[in-house]
């Protein structure tokens, strides 16, 4: 589009108002009253205890404080020890003893761990590698989640197992399967499901040809029935078509979620409306879309923040990830309005390189992060460390006799017991505080592009998940309210919306971001957008002229840097390293340069532009850098230029607000004193807040500021 024609959308696009309709409407609350705050479980597995340990056990989980226990994920070989015999008395006993102790119960689908008669009688149902070998029996998501036999084991259990406990008043809700991975699947079974979706994807083969580029290294196929999965190890690892991988793994996360979806579809049918369903996704989810699953009530996920990294340097990688928790809750919580975490780290545990012990306080932290950023639950991963088995090294809420309290243990127990005590102080019809409001951000995710984008790297240090974390990161430092949003949603309900490397964009997203900014949003565009179509083809323009007139600046390039080299970009008298990517602008007359690089063949070229247009801004941020501090100033300018207020958190500092409290929280390894307001009602912790602590505080309702 030329300036003219941008010009002529811009003026009929000028009217459109900003929409006050609240971002998401959270149907799922109704299984949460409010004024429970967030309720605290913990896993049980009485498969592994001996019976007569069963009652004493849940009657302590009650003393500690818990309010529910979480049952069966693992324990097919149990329900169901020989084919189509089942045997539930002992969950019956398991859940009669949990209530006995006023813990309410969550129920899983065993659909994980497929019992040892199954896959000896019909091996086909177990997932095949990409090096070909089907994954044999003896370790868990196994099943081969395209295969129909598999699929009918798992539809009776799952019917008996709603049968049974679906009008159950003590059973709370269900999680389906357990951390689903969309593990690719190179079985006979799922080539067959490929094909299928694909011939309902593209209609005609001629179409598919297209759209993968047949026309290149003779792909082209004749017939869906010829078509194999692209198996880097089977077929040779140079370059297989990025179009065929999309699909393959669109295809896999489908399956995936199609899973999920049958089985909520058979719980759905004979539970009472009181219990819920859902499924407990990783955190940093990449393979599976949770966004794919149709069926659930909402989303919730696993949390595991000390796991070895040590992202902020000296002793923090003992507080934990600081990206982790902040980034799940806003994510998850944006599916369907609520979330919670499903396991949370009670210790130390034992899948990591290296699995240090958390630093007393940070399992504190975590819960009170949980909290204060809205989670309606958290359940914690595990009640009993395991004498046995393949986590026999991982912790939990009691050691290894079975009675004596862990650290996580009595962080656990005593954050139990400020929660309650603060339902005194809660204010449950508190709306959001302006200032608050002011500064709503969202930003755009869809896993096609992070797939897209990551079958394209172009480049070996780009990650598109960190690329993620550094934009998270700098919205969490103005402690703006986050929400991940997708292309289908109202972008009016947020001031501010941040598009990192949204590689595949069609000409109605593009349109949508213009109508956007026009209608007076603000709209920060990064390295990497739009440069290619929904197809996931380049148009035939100019590399990046899709987004010219919106940004009012041509790419004249994209550039990457090899091994350790680094280059530097220039804002100000401030030098910034970079070496993932680049995009090199030149500004056309609106925009106006923040950033310029200051070297290589290209120097004084733009890294990063701003404009206005129509009632809004649009931001593009060109560069990547090694420290994301450059991206972190950008974003913040942005607010400034709009007038808004913001905080300056450092890094690894959250603040949060829910039902009128105010909740920091510290994963940096210093002090720091969060912004109070000196007639504000502190309720939990001291200022300055120190590293792995966390603050609560009340609001004066009169002016709505900290
Ligand atoms: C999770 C998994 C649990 C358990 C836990 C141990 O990823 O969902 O079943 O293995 O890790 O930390």
């Amino acid at each position: 589009m030329n300036f003219r024609a941008c010009f002529l959308l811009i003026s009929m696009l000028a009217g459109a108002a900003r929409s006050a309709a609240p971002p998401i409407e959270a149907k799922a609350q109704r299984f949460f009253p409010r004024a429970d705050l967030m309720q605290v479980g913990v896993y049980y597995y009485p498969e592994q205890w001996p019976r007569e340990q069963w009652a004493r056990d849940l009657q302590n989980i009650g003393r500690l404080g818990f309010q529910f226990t979480h049952y069966a994920e693992f324990a097919w070989t149990y329900l169901e020890p020989e084919d189509g015999r089942f045997d539930f008395a002992w969950l019956d006993e398991a859940i009669s003893l949990a209530h006995a102790s006023g813990l309410k119960v969550i129920l899983c689908t065993p659909s994980a761990a497929p019992p040892a008669w199954m896959t000896e009688k019909e091996p086909d149902i177990l997932l095949t590698g990409p090096d070909g070998r089907r994954r044999e029996h003896g370790t868990r998501a196994n099943g081969s989640v395209s295969n129909a036999k598999f699929q009918a084991y798992v539809d009776r259990i799952v019917t008996e197992l709603a049968k049974r406990y679906g009008k159950d008043p003590r059973v709370w809700g269900w999680q389906i399967d357990n951390e689903p991975e969309s593990a690719p699947d190179f079985s006979p079974s799922a080539r067959a499901a490929f094909q299928s979706w694909l011939r309902d994807r593209y209609g005609s083969i001629g179409r598919l040809n297209e759209s993968w580029g047949g026309s290149f290294w003779s792909l082209r196929f004749d017939r869906f029935e010829q078509i194999n999965l692209p198996n880097p190890d089977m077929t040779g690892e140079d370059k297989l078509s990025p179009h065929w991988l999309l699909d393959f793994q669109r295809f896999t996360a489908d399956a995936q979620a199609a899973f999920l979806d049958r089985q909520a579809k058979i719980l759905r049918r004979h539970v009472r409306p009181e219990q819920w369903l859902t499924t407990n996704y990783t955190n940093a989810t990449r393979a599976t879309d949770p966004r794919r699953a149709r069926k659930l009530d909402f989303a919730s996920f696993t949390m595991y923040p000390v796991a070895g990294a040590n992202l902020l340097g000296g002793p923090t990688f003992r507080y934990g990830n600081p990206y982790r928790l902040t980034e799940a809750v806003d994510y998850f919580r944006s599916i369907a309005g609520v979330t919670g975490v499903m396991e949370l780290q009670p210790g130390q545990v034992n899948w990591a390189a290296t699995n240090p012990k958390p630093e007393p306080g940070a399992i504190r932290m975590w819960m009170w992060h949980a909290f204060g950023a809205g989670c309606s639950f958290v359940c914690t991963y595990r009640y009993r460390q395991p004498r046995f088995g393949s986590e026999m090294y991982h912790e939990g809420i009691v050691g290894l006799d079975g009675l004596g309290l862990s650290q996580g243990g009595k962080e656990f127990t005593q954050s139990i017991a400020e929660i309650q005590a603060l339902k005194a102080s809660a204010d449950l019809d508190a709306r959001l505080p302006a200032a608050l409001a002011a500064r709503r951000t969202a930003i755009l995710w869809s896993h096609d592009v992070m797939w897209d984008l990551d079958l394209q790297k172009q480049g070996e240090s780009w990650s598109t998940w960190h690329h993620r974390n550094v934009y998270a990161a700098a919205v969490k430092s103005t402690g703006a309210p986050m929400a991940f949003i997708s292309e289908a949603d109202d972008f009016g309900a947020y001031p501010f919306l941040v598009v990192p490397a949204y590689q595949m964009a069609s000409a109605g997203l593009i349109e949508k971001w213009t109508r956007y900014v026009v209608g007076g949003g603000h709209l920060i565009l990064t390295c990497r957008t739009a440069q290619k179509d929904a197809d996931g083809h380049f148009p035939e323009a100019p590399l990046g002229a899709r987004l010219e007139p919106l940004t009012g600046a041509r790419l004249e390039g994209i550039d990457t840097l090899p091994g350790t080299a680094e280059a530097t970009v220039r804002m100000g008298q401030n030098r910034f390293a970079w070496r993932s990517w680049a995009d090199v602008l030149r500004p056309g007359p609106e925009a106006t340069v923040l950033a310029t690089y200051a070297d290589q063949f290209y120097a004084g070229a733009a890294a990063a532009v701003t404009r206005r247009l129509g009632k809004g801004t649009v931001t593009y941020i060109g560069v990547e850098t090694m420290d994301g501090v450059l991206e972190r100033d950008l974003v913040r300018q942005v607010y400034e230029r709009a007038r808004v207020d913001i905080e300056d958190l450092p890094a690894g500092v959250y603040v949060e607000w829910r039902d009128g409290f105010f909740v920091g929280v510290n994963y940096s390894a210093s002090p720091v004193t969060l912004p109070i307001g000196k007639d504000s009602q502190m309720l939990v912790g001291t200022n300055p807040l120190k590293p792995a602590q966390a603050l609560v505080w009340k609001m004066i309702p009169a002016t709505g500021k900290p």
